[in-house]
């Protein structure tokens, strides 16, 4: 049986068919070297600004294009024009909404190859995750279709005295400012928009300074499809100008945010200083992940799902495992292996199918790393290292790289790469992982490997936080399937793509006609 019978996931090219394949290199050519403008949009015009040129990560002298950064100025003009544009949309038909988001995962998959083209060259994206990018982008306009028209369908009247019609209605908020990172530039940004609009209100994107194209393009595809030119609004920009100014504002009705914990805290904390009313915050933030292994768990699977886990998409998932448990009687044994397998990661230049881990977002995102491996080094001890080719001297690269320390305690913050940190921990003392790892006080996700069925739950029950995933990797949640969302300082909920997100967008009203 289907779980969801109104819609499916969709499929994206198979590229190791060679009858998939050999169509999509051919069109993803034309995008190599081809170059990408952005500049704000606001009521559908086209606003000029600084420019900044855009330089792949892959390759620090390749220009993917450039960008024009909004001032806060447009902020204001945005500000109106979306506060104008409301009352009408609030009141077209959930219907309307809900084809046009259709229309345009048809318009996205039209049009996938270049948007995986530029996902690899402005975010430095391996190619299957920008398959997959494109593909979690479709899937969530479509389930939030399929939702909202579950969300707005009108009610029963309500029990009460005779004579009395009583019913409850749902509507927009009225202006939502949605706020992106660059780790999913195209799903979480129009994931994001796609649900603030389907419910009826209108929208402000600012995307992530570094994947500003992605977002331009996006906009661009929404308006061919019909979207009016008033209800979604692009600020390309500075987050902590741009931000500040938004989130000022009384005309912001609510404020969907994912990227950072402390970017979150600091929206949450300058929405509490207004007069107006009070907005609403979706906040979707970092993680310390950790997956726990005990010994009755399969080696062999428990690398492969670690492997995947930590190193995938260079580490830069907000779901990315951080810190490996390891049971001390099976410990040396899965340690062997992954170094092993870690010899054989290919770092290197996502443009070719073969990479495993392509470069992190920037030089500042680079030195970091490169600068928390070094002490993670210099007191904990190296395990393994991927190997790095020459090639990767002109991106930003870090090597997959684990270490076994001591305490989660020696992790202050999130290591936002292909850091793995490693802990051997007693049977005796699992009570006291469970501690440490709900003491940290993020809530995100959860490996856990065990061939104790019992034992897994109980873990799985203790452990405070969003997702768990027993004897499999911990990413790649699928819309529909693993809603996906952290709970304290990993979020506030509820799950992108489940089926409780949608209502934190609305709001009710009660009718009592006393006919
Ligand atoms: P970030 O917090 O630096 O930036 C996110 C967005 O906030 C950007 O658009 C930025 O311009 C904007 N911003 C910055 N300062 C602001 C301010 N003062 N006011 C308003 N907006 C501001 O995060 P990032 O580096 O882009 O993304 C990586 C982070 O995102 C990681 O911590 C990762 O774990 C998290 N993330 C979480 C999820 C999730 O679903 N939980 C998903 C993806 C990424
Ligand atoms: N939804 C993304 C994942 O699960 C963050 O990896």
């Amino acid at each position: 049986a289907t779980i969801y019978p109104d819609r499916s996931n969709s499929a994206g090219p198979n590229l190791d068919i060679s009858a998939q394949a050999e169509p999509f290199f051919a069109q993803l050519q034309e995008y190599q070297h081809c170059q990408w403008q952005a500049h704000p949009i606001i009521d559908g015009e086209s606003v000029s600004g600084a420019t900044q040129t855009v330089c792949s990560p892959r390759n620090r002298d390749e220009i993917v294009g450039q960008v024009q950064w909004a001032t806060t100025a447009d902020c204001e003009h945005a500000l109106m024009v979306a506060h104008l544009a409301f009352p009408n949309w609030r009141n077209t038909s959930v219907e309307l909404r809900a084809k046009l988001l259709e229309t345009l995962a048809d318009q996205l998959q039209a049009h996938q190859v270049e948007l995986i083209a530029l996902c690899t060259r402005e975010a430095g994206k391996q190619l299957h995750d920008g398959i997959d990018e494109v593909r979690e982008a479709i899937d969530f306009c479509r389930y939030y279709a399929v939702e909202a028209r579950k969300l707005f369908r009108p009610g029963a009247p309500l029990p009460g005295p005779t004579g009395e019609l009583n019913e409850l209605f749902v509507q927009g908020r009225g202006v939502f400012v949605c706020i992106s990172p660059w780790n999913f530039p195209l799903a979480i940004f129009l994931g994001q928009i796609s649900a603030a609009l389907v419910t009826g209100n209108t929208v402000i994107a600012k995307p992530a300074e570094q994947t500003s194209l992605i977002a331009h393009r996006t906009v661009e595809l929404m308006l061919e499809v019909g979207f009016p030119a008033d209800v979604i609004q692009l600020l390309p920009g500075s987050g902590k100008t741009l931000g500040t100014a938004l989130t000022q504002d009384n005309r912001v009705t609510g404020v969907c945010f994912t990227g950072s914990t402390q970017t979150a805290q600091l929206i949450n904390r300058s929405l509490a200083t207004r007069d107006g009313a009070i907005a609403t915050l979706i906040a979707e933030t970092g993680g310390q992940n950790c997956m726990l292994v005990d010994s009755t768990s399969l080696p062999e699977q428990v690398v492969k799902d670690v492997v995947q886990s930590a190193f995938a998409s260079a580490g830069q998932r907000c779901s990315a495992l951080r810190v490996l448990y390891l049971q001390a009687e099976i410990a040396d044994k899965v340690i062997a292996l992954l170094a092993g397998a870690m010899q054989e990661l290919n770092v290197g230049d996502t443009w070719y199918h073969h990479t495993d881990i392509g470069p992190v977002i920037d030089t500042a995102a680079q030195q970091q790393l490169l600068q928390h491996i070094a002490d993670m080094q210099s007191r904990g001890r190296l395990i393994a290292q991927s190997p790095m080719p020459e090639e990767t001297n002109t991106g930003s690269y870090v090597p997959a790289t684990a270490v076994e320390i001591e305490s989660i305690n020696w992790l202050s913050k999130e290591q936002f790469g292909p850091v793995l940190h490693v802990i051997r921990y007693k049977k005796s003392d699992l009570n006291d992982v469970i501690a440490q790892i709900n003491a940290t006080g993020f809530g995100l996700t959860l490996g856990i490997h065990s061939r104790n069925t019992q034992l897994a739950l109980t873990i799985a029950d203790q452990v405070n936080v969003g997702n768990v995933y027993i004897n499999r990797n911990q990413i790649g949640a699928m819309v529909g399937t693993q809603p996906f969302g952290g709970q304290g300082l990993s979020g506030t909920g509820p799950k992108a793509g489940g089926p409780r997100y949608l209502p934190r967008f609305i709001t009710e009203k009660t009718r009592s006609n006393n006919i």
